[in-house]
C-alpha cells in the first residue's frame, strides 16, 4: 500500500487531536511536525511519537516526498502557511477559519485552483453521523420545505476576565473572536443540511470583558483555568465574546442564532433546528447520538445513530453499529479519509469542505462585522 507522507503545523489543541486522526487513517504517515520553537515542537513530537521535528515549517514544505499538510495554528497564520504549503505544491487542509479577511481567503481558492491541489477547510462537525442524515432526510423530503431555522453555538470557556487564549487578541486571531470561532461552524452545518444560503442578516456583537488579566506567558486552548490570578496585566479587548444574529436564507426562510463564549455550563453546545412545512428535526452537539424528528400528528421521536436504520447516503458517515457512540474525535476521521482519497487521486469525487466553502464563511463573517457596525440588516 502506498504511504501519504504529510506534516502537522502547531502542537496545541488541534495539532494533537489531527495527528492521532490522521493515525487512524493507516494509509497515511506523519513525517514531520512543525511548532512555534523547536522545543516546543521537539517536546510534542516526543510525546506524540514523531521522529522530525521543526521551529521552522517552511523546512518541511522544502521536502519533496511530503505531499499534505494540516494547518493547525492561530489563525492569523492560515493564509501565509496555506500559501506557503500551496506554491511548495502541497496538498493542504487548513483547520477553520481559512484565513482572516474575504482578500486573503479568496487568493487561497485562486492558488489552490491553479495548481490543482487537494484543498480542505476544516468544517468538520457536519460530518458527525445524524447531522449527515438529517441532511439526507432534508433532501428526501421529510420536512417538506425548510420556513425557519434557529439555534446556538454556546461555550463557557472566556466567561471571566481571567480566561485568556490567543484567541482574543486581533493580532493572533483577526477581527472577530466568537462568531469567527464558533459561529461559522453553525452557518456552514445550516447551509450544509437545509442546502439554503443565507441571503441576508442583522448582527449584534457584544464585548462584555473591556478589559482582561492577560497572563504573562502563553497559554494554549482550554487551559487558562489552571492558571492562578497572579502576573497578569489588564489589557483593553475588541473581539466579541457574544453574538445575535437574524437570518433570512433563500427565498423565504427566517432564522435566529446565537453565539457565546460566556454561557456558564455550557462547554461546546451546538444546537440547530430546523423546522418545514412537513416536519421538524434537532440536534445538539453535546448528545450527537440522538437526533429528535418533531411532527405535527404523530408523536415525536428521538432517533439514535445506527448505520443501518440511517439514510443510505449518510451511511458511509458512520463506522460503529448502533449504540456505539462516534463523537467530535470521528468527525476528523471522515473528514482526513476524503481528503487523503482526493489526495491519493486528484479525480476521485470531492466530499470534504474545501477552501471555497472556507471563503463562504469569511463572507458571511464580514458581512456579520459590516451589520454589527452599521447596525443595519445587510446582504451576504
Ligand atoms: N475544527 C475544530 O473543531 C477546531 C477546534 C479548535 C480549534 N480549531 C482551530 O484550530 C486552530 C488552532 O487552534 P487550537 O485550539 O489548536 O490552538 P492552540 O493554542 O491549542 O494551538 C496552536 C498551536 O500553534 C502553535 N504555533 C504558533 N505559532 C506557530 C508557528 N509559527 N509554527 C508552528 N506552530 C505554531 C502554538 O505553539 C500552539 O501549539 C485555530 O485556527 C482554531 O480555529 C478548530
Amino acid at each position: 500500500m502506498r504511504k501519504i507522507r504529510t506534516a502537522v503545523f502547531g502542537t496545541g489543541f488541534m495539532g494533537k487531536v489531527h495527528t492521532e486522526g490522521i493515525r487512524r487513517l493507516g494509509n497515511v504517515e506523519i513525517a514531520g511536525i512543525a511548532g512555534s520553537s523547536e522545543e516546543k515542537a521537539r517536546a510534542f513530537a516526543d510525546q506524540v511519537g514523531v521522529e522530525r521535528s521543526t521551529g521552522d515549517y517552511r523546512t518541511l514544505l522544502a521536502d519533496k516526498t511530503i505531499e499534505a499538510v494540516h494547518i493547525c495554528t492561530p489563525n492569523v497564520l492560515h493564509f501565509p502557511m496555506a500559501k506557503d504549503s500551496l506554491l511548495a505544491g502541497k496538498n493542504v487542509l487548513c483547520e477553520k477559519p481559512l484565513a482572516t479577511s474575504v482578500a486573503d481567503a479568496q487568493t487561497l481558492v485562486d492558488l489552490a485552483k491553479e495548481k490543482g491541489l487537494a484543498n480542505c477547510t476544516f468544517q468538520n462537525l457536519r460530518f458527525y453521523p445524524l447531522v449527515q442524515n438529517m441532511r439526507r432526510l432534508r433532501e428526501a423530503g421529510e420536512f417538506g420545505d425548510i420556513l425557519a431555522v434557529q439555534g446556538t453555538y454556546s461555550q463557557d470557556w472566556l466567561l471571566y476576565d481571567t480566561d485568556w487564549n490567543w484567541r482574543i487578541e486581533k493580532s493572533s486571531n483577526g477581527p472577530s473572536r466568537t462568531f469567527a470561532d464558533i459561529g461559522t461552524h453553525w452557518c456552514d452545518m445550516v447551509e450544509h443540511v437545509t442546502g439554503l444560503r443565507i441571503a441576508e442578516l442583522c448582527a449584534d456583537l457584544q464585548t462584555f470583558h473591556k478589559t482582561r488579566k492577560k497572563p504573562k506567558g502563553s497559554v494554549e486552548t482550554f487551559t487558562g483555568k489552571t492558571l492562578q490570578p497572579e502576573d497578569y496585566t489588564e489589557v483593553p479587548i475588541d473581539t466579541e465574546d457574544f453574538g445575535a444574529v437574524l437570518l433570512r436564507l433563500g427565498d423565504r426562510a427566517r432564522g435566529a442564532l446565537t453565539v457565546s463564549q460566556i454561557s456558564a455550563g455550557r462547554k461546546n453546545r451546538l444546537f440547530i433546528e430546523i423546522y418545514g412545512t412537513k416536519g421538524s428535526a434537532a440536534w445538539d452537539q453535546e448528545k450527537p447520538d440522538e437526533l429528535w424528528l418533531g411532527h405535527r400528528n404523530e408523536p415525536n421521536q428521538i432517533v439514535v445513530k445506527d448505520p443501518s436504520l440511517m439514510q443510505d447516503a449518510a451511511k458511509s458517515y458512520a463506522d460503529l453499529p448502533g449504540g456505539h457512540s462516534e463523537g467530535y474525535d470521528d468527525t476528523f476521521k471522515q473528514v482526513f479519509r476524503r481528503f487523503y482519497k482526493s489526495v491519493e487521486d486528484r479525480k476521485a469525487p470531492v466530499e470534504y469542505p474545501q477552501f471555497v466553502d472556507g471563503l463562504r464563511q469569511l463572507q458571511i463573517l464580514d458581512k456579520v462585522l459590516e451589520s454589527t457596525s452599521k447596525h443595519a440588516w445587510v446582504t451576504v
